[in-house]
């Protein structure tokens, strides 16, 4: 068979499983499986690719995520590393990342860091800024540390496992979080795709909003006077988490939007 047949084939298999647009995820893949081109291996290798390509396919068509396929995903101005120990970083998580370089830092705390997406791009773009991602889940932090060394950004980057703010010392300039919050009862309805994510990184087996509260809660006594907490939320959100940081005591507290004018991102600072 030639690339256009195999190609053929193969969007023939993604259509069929629902996927939305079969011939631009089957290109991927091919690419993943023939780094080279096709015509550039003999028999015995194309087989051998041919093979891989068709296993990525099918389990495409079960409704793996890309990402794990290909184990790249881009995000904001970088390509991270990503495997099924961590949430396959979102383009809404980088509203998050543009909030928070409006503002100066120089220590930047990253809480449930997974990937390291978010404090990875924060201290790429802070050449003199000195950061720590912390995770409770040990292996997601193996695959931080794979993308703080491919980034070069070993020497500004701590990763610690941390319950929140358990382990952490501070004090910080900003304080950025991702947290799980789908509410378990939300769970059984999401997409097939989020089954192959850690469901530690989905949900706080709970009403979405518990650990909204905790990171509020500890934002003042780890943060410097002035520093800023910003974390994404889910779209329906907003008011219930505005109020906690209100309650916590911040300042300034804002709602910002993500691409498709959903609300995605509360801030608040500390009082000077
Ligand atoms: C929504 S994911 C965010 C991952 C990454 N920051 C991103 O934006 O793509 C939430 C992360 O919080 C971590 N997490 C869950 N519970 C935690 C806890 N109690 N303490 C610290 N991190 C936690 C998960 O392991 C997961 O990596």
């Amino acid at each position: 068979m030639n690339e256009a047949a195999l190609l053929a084939e193969a969007r023939q298999v993604l259509q069929d499983a629902g996927i939305g647009d079969p011939l631009r995820e089957a290109r991927l893949l091919w690419r993943a499986s023939f780094p080279k081109r096709y015509e550039d291996y003999d028999d015995a290798m194309a087989g051998g690719r041919i093979a891989t390509f068709r296993d990525l396919v099918a389990r495409r068509a079960a409704r793996e995520p890309m990402s794990h396929l290909t184990g790249r995903r881009d995000f904001y101005e970088h390509q991270f590393e990503v495997n099924a120990n961590v949430l396959d970083p979102r383009p809404d998580t980088e509203s998050l990342v543009i909030a928070a370089l409006e503002q100066p830092f120089e220590r930047v705390l990253d809480m449930g860091t997974g990937s390291g997406c978010i404090l990875l791009s924060l201290l790429a773009a802070r050449p003199q800024a000195t950061g720590v991602g912390s995770d409770l889940a040990d292996e997601a932090l193996v695959v931080a540390a794979r993308n703080t060394a491919s980034l070069e950004l070993d020497h500004r980057t701590s990763l610690i496992v941390s319950d929140w703010y358990g382990d952490v010392e501070g004090p910080f300039d900003l304080i950025v979080s991702n947290p799980p919050y789908i509410a378990a009862d939300e769970m059984a309805g999401l997409s097939p795709e989020l089954s192959y994510e850690p469901r530690m990184a989905l949900t706080d087996e709970g009403d979405g909003l518990s650990c909204y509260r905790t990171i509020a809660a500890g934002a003042p006594e780890h943060l410097n006077a002035g520093g800023w907490l910003m974390v994404e939320i889910g779209p329906t959100q907003a008011e219930a988490v505005m109020a906690m940081f209100r309650a916590a005591g911040l300042l300034n507290v804002e709602i910002r939007q993500d691409l498709d004018a959903r609300d995605r991102v509360i801030l608040g600072q500390k009082p000077l």
